[in-house]
């Protein structure tokens, strides 16, 4: 086995992409990637609270993902939907903490309600904390940090003054991001958080994806030297 130089990373930011091509391989209409695609969040969830992981960021709707067709929109409403009803049940009884992190203009208003009520729900939860980008947009996010520090009536303002004014300002950068479906490149996710993440890009697409291939990610990061600068 490859030397290991890093412990297993407390925060992994996760691409989740992939479900159209898995649908389209199979001559299936995309929604039926999406619905897979589901089913693979909640395989990770599991497979992260069993690693030892402490807080998972899935990027489930870009603020670009508006730019689809209506009707594949409201698949995905519906299957968010759906997936926060799941939660209001079990989460509790796993003691997951769930986290939304986006712009709440254009989501449905029962949506954002559902999301409101888990968020608050969960708050005080202690395991793993599952923060949802919905309808996130790391751009927008950072806008929204120096809009709050502007409403502080600050001049001037410092990396660290942005950190603590993003949505999720306790948790820590993810070490590491993984992206699936092959492709490579961040789709304006984390921009900020990922100054010193690691990259894991694999071609499997996300309905395929569960604990066996998260495994695989954290092994290969755990032997990347990492520098941050130094020698
Ligand atoms: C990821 O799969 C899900 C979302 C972006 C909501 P895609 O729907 O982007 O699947 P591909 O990239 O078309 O295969
Ligand atoms: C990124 O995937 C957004 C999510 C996974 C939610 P996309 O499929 O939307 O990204 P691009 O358009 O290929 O960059
Ligand atoms: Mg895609």
């Amino acid at each position: 086995m490859a030397e290991t130089f890093n412990p297993t990373p407390q925060h992994i930011g996760i691409i989740m992409d992939g479900n159209g091509r898995w649908a389209a391989q199979r001559a299936l209409p995309r929604s039926a990637g999406h619905r897979e695609g589901a089913k693979a969040v909640q395989r990770t969830i599991e497979a992260a609270e069993k690693m030892g992981i402490k807080y998972l960021t899935m990027y489930a709707f870009s603020t670009e993902n508006w730019s689809r067709p209506p009707e594949e929109i409201d698949t995905l409403m519906n299957l968010l939907e759906k997936t926060l009803d799941e939660y209001q049940k079990s989460a509790h009884k796993k003691d997951l903490r769930i986290l939304i992190s986006g712009e709440r203009e254009h989501l449905r208003a029962d949506i954002l309600a559902k999301m409101d009520a888990l968020v608050a729900e969960t708050a005080q939860n202690k395991g793993l904390s599952v923060n949802l980008a919905l309808n996130y947009g790391a751009r927008q996010e950072i806008a929204h940090a120096v809009n709050r520090l502007l409403a502080q009536g600050v001049k001037t303002v410092t990396p660290q003054d942005i950190s603590l004014n993003l949505y999720q300002p306790e948790m820590p950068d993810p070490e590491l991001i993984i992206r699936t479906s092959g492709e490579e490149r961040l789709s304006n996710f984390l921009l900020w958080q990922a100054a010193y993440s690691e990259f894991y890009f694999t071609p499997v697409l996300w309905p395929d994806f569960n604990e066996e291939e998260l495994q695989k990610a954290v092994e290969n990061y755990r032997t990347r030297k990492r520098r941050f600068g130094a020698i």
